[in-house]
């Protein structure tokens, strides 16, 4: 058995890691492929040395481009390595374009196909992310879903019910391996405040639509006066360059940071009094810290944490905003977990090993 860990972006780092970690603690032969679809140290080195992560034995380095070139690139150089490796089985994590290429190269090569985070949804095809995934789901052997919702979604695609499995979602393991590490850092020494709102935007769909941007800044800036809480903002590089670029300025109760390391930003995102953002990874964590979130956009491919009352849907206009902002800051936590019990990775890996991938 020999597996071939295929990732590229900040995401895929965070929630690949406690599968490489098991693949090591179980001895089983694998190796790490990085893509380099990020490559800004605090976009990818960082999270290999805060998670105590083996830097990969390849990187492509492939950079940014349009999704053409990123994917093209990463097909290229993922086809030649495999050739080399011959593993018995690539595992891919997400919607990334990182993982529409790993999946495909690695199928049309007859290597059998893992998704990690299998069946998520939007809805919203305009979506690169939604593209991606149906995907890698169509191509995959095994389809490890995050919840019932997810695994859902793939029966009703007509996907067979004996490639699929239900594990619970790789980041509760992430999330529950971290905290452990960063037991009694509180949040000001990064937030420089006490209280604060937390906020991410990097989706596509938002950075890259000048109105949108705009609104979402405005309605940003609303919630900061409007609850009296200045707003920490760790930014994203797409959407630092798109603000650059369309000439909008951020207000002084924003406070733009660079991205941070992920202890860094479990510690701020537990000490937030909110979070606001289009992040996938970061609803599902606020979701599981208990900390309420406002999500800036019109759908969400994670309605687990709709249902259990944890995020809500605010779009991008200002007053919408406002109003998601003030009926969920109240909420803090008491809502069930949807994501698991953070053992999915052993189970993710047990699979593997009892199907002798
Ligand atoms: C990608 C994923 C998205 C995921 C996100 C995680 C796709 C289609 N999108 O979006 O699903 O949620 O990663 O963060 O795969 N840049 C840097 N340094 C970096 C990386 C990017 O400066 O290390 C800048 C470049 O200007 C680049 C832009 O960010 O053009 C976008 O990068 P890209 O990887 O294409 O998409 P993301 O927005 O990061
Ligand atoms: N994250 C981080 N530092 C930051 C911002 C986010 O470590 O400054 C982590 C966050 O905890 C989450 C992941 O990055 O686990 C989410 O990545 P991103 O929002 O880029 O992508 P998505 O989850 O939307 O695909």
């Amino acid at each position: 058995m020999k597996v071939a860990v295929i990732l590229g972006t900040r995401p895929e780092i965070i929630k690949m890691s406690p599968i490489i970690r098991e693949l090591e603690r179980r001895g089983i032969d694998h190796f790490v492929l990085h893509t380099g679809q990020h490559y800004s140290h605090n976009m990818d080195g960082v999270f290999f040395e805060v998670l105590g992560l083996n830097p990969p034995k390849y990187n492509l380095g492939v950079g940014s481009g349009t999704h053409g070139e990123e994917t093209g690139r990463m097909l290229v150089g993922i086809e030649r390595i495999l050739a080399e490796e011959k593993p018995g089985c690539v595992l891919v994590e997400g919607d990334t374009n990182t993982v529409l290429a790993g999946a495909l190269a690695a199928a049309k090569m007859h290597i059998k196909v893992g998704h990690v985070e299998a069946g998520l949804r939007s809805g919203d095809m305009s979506m690169p992310e939604e593209v991606n995934r149906i995907v890698a789901d169509h191509v995959s052997d095994y389809l490890f879903a995050p919840t019932q919702v997810s695994a859902q979604n793939l029966l009703r695609e007509g996907i067979s019910a004996q490639k699929i499995a239900v594990t619970g979602n790789t980041i509760v393991d992430a999330v529950q391996q971290s905290l452990s590490l960063v037991e009694g850092r509180g949040a000001k020494s990064i937030a420089g405040l006490d209280r604060y709102l937390l906020v991410t935007i990097h989706r596509q769909e938002n950075a890259d639509n000048p109105a949108r941007l705009r609104k979402i800044i405005e309605g940003l800036n609303l919630v900061s006066e409007e609850l009296g809480l200045e707003v920490v903002y760790p930014a994203h590089p797409r959407a630092r360059k798109r603000l650059k670029d369309f000439g909008i300025s951020l207000g002084e109760r924003i406070r733009a940071i660079d991205p941070v390391d992920y202890l860094s930003f479990l510690i701020l995102e537990r000490g937030a009094d909110l979070i606001l953002t289009d992040s996938g990874g970061v609803q599902e964590e606020a979701c599981i810290l208990g900390v309420p979130c406002v999500t800036l956009r019109d759908n969400t491919e994670r309605p687990e944490t709709l249902e259990v009352g944890a995020n809500i849907l605010a779009g991008a206009e200002p007053s919408r905003i406002l109003k998601c902002a003030r009926e969920m800051l109240p909420r803090r936590g008491g809502w069930e977990n949807p994501y698991g019990d953070g053992r999915s990775a052993e189970r993710i890996v047990g699979l593997l090993e009892n199907a002798g991938a």
